[in-house]
């Protein structure tokens, strides 16, 4: 459980707050490459930590990031027309470029230095790995990107989409970290997959319990969870958590890698992005194919929207017949299945009403080390050492089955990509 006080400083992530200007002091996921409007088209908003933005490219195809609201009487830039390298707010006429700064003032009178003074509050942004990033942050401490393992592969080993979840980032997140729940909420009634390692299969029926292991990082942590398979041996998952909203589970094997980043759009909303990546290869069309459909690692939602189809307001389409005969909630799509059981706990929930138990070991773990780096970082001003070293996050999730006394800590096959290699380490591999 946590305090009321704890619970605010873990959910809000307004401008000021403490978990805001932890998440200000790293780059922010902000939307796929494919939602940023094209050179001279209308812009689009984007809500993000709290912050009303809008998004558009200037004729040049540079990327303007600005405050929605324009500086002069705060009417929308949204509404706005992107007209040459500028959006020009449409209720006086004042227009700026992609940096922010007004070049255009026609209301004051020929002369006036009030334009060359004026600036729209802009953001840097920049594509990689198919996302928009934006640095939301202090303009004059600008970190690195994040070396994320996906950003460096070329488009077609790629995809990228996002969706809305109408629940606190944290609580989404959770979801993701709390392995225990796999082998009830996505499993089936009287089935079991003949697929040991697929969430309805064997392994994460044979122990409901799994044993838990927390391993610092220079990021995040790992969260070790091992399911007893065999009499002597156990089904390690190492999940990863990295500041400030990430998470990678391991894939199934014939499976592509996956990142999930769980960002606020408000304190009672977020975004869920989700890269799926091939290291090895371009992806398939049949995955590709899913993919865009919203199945497996990411969300069905309405044509053209980032709206979700499956729903708190519609029930999430539970069938109650599928939920007797044959899946466990009735719910369709494994990603349904955990923004119901999120979104259902009330927009921000209260923590202060829990019981907690020994499979919620890696939930308490990622807010313990939220609160305690926003407590550090607002209050303290001192960052994460993750905002300055991007080699944090070129890491990955594991799975393998180990003999029954061997931790997970001590396996070289989870332990070797799942911790960061010094920077040395990852230049000579570049070389
Ligand atoms: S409110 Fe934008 S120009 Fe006046
Ligand atoms: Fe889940």
């Amino acid at each position: 459980m946590l305090t009321p006080e704890n619970n605010d400083i873990l959910t809000r992530s307004g401008p000021g707050t403490p978990m805001g200007q932890l998440m200000r002091a790293y780059w922010t996921p902000a939307m796929t490459e494919a939602e940023v409007p094209a050179a001279d088209e209308p812009p689009v908003r984007l809500q993000l930590l709290g912050e009303a933005l809008v998004v558009f490219r200037d004729t040049q195809g540079r990327i303007g990031v600005l405050e929605e609201h324009c500086p002069h009487r705060s009417a929308s830039l949204f509404f706005g027309r992107n007209e040459h390298d500028g959006i020009r707010c449409v209720y006086h006429g004042w227009k700026f470029d992609v940096t922010g700064q007004c070049v255009d003032m026609p209301t004051e009178p020929a002369g006036s230095p009030m334009c060359a003074k004026m600036r729209a509050r802009a953001f840097p942004a920049r594509l990689a790995g198919g996302v928009l990033w934006v640095y939301m942050g202090d303009p004059a401490q600008v970190p690195p990107m994040p070396d994320f393992e996906w950003l460096g592969l070329p488009a077609s080993h790629v995809y990228v989409s996002r969706w809305e979840q109408d629940c606190n980032y944290a609580q989404a997140m959770a979801g993701e970290l709390d392995s225990a729940h796999v082998g009830f909420l996505h499993s089936l009634v009287d089935q079991t997959d003949a697929d040991d390692r697929k969430l309805t299969g064997r392994f994460f029926r044979a122990d409901t319990a799994p044993l838990w292991k927390i391993i610092p990082t220079l990021g995040g942590f790992l969260a070790c969870n091992g399911r007893k398979v065999e009499a002597d041996k156990r089904y390690w998952r190492v999940n990863q958590f990295l500041l400030p909203f990430y998470t990678m589970i391991p894939p199934h094997p014939a499976d592509a890698r996956l990142v999930r980043m769980w960002v606020p759009m408000s304190d009672e909303r977020c975004w869920v992005l989700c890269a799926t990546f091939r290291p090895d290869r371009p992806l398939g069309e049949k995955e590709l194919a899913a993919w865009r459909n919203g199945d497996n690692s990411h969300r069905r939602v309405v044509p053209g929207t980032t709206r979700p189809t499956e729903r708190l307001d519609n029930n999430y389409l539970i069938d109650r017949e599928d939920q007797k005969k044959r899946s466990f909630t009735g719910i369709a799509g494994v990603r349904a299945q955990d923004a119901m059981v999120s979104e259902s706990a009330g927009p921000i929930a209260d923590r202060s009403r829990e019981h907690l138990g020994s499979s919620d070991r890696a939930v308490v773990a990622m807010r313990r080390m939220l609160i305690d780096a926003a407590v550090s970082c607002g209050r303290d001003g001192v960052k994460p050492a993750s905002a300055s070293q991007p080699h944090a996050f070129a890491v990955r999730a594991n799975q393998t089955v180990l003999p029954e006394d061997l931790d997970p800590g001590q396996s070289d096959e989870l332990m070797a990509t799942a911790k960061p290699r010094s920077p040395e380490a990852s230049m000579e591999t570049a070389k």
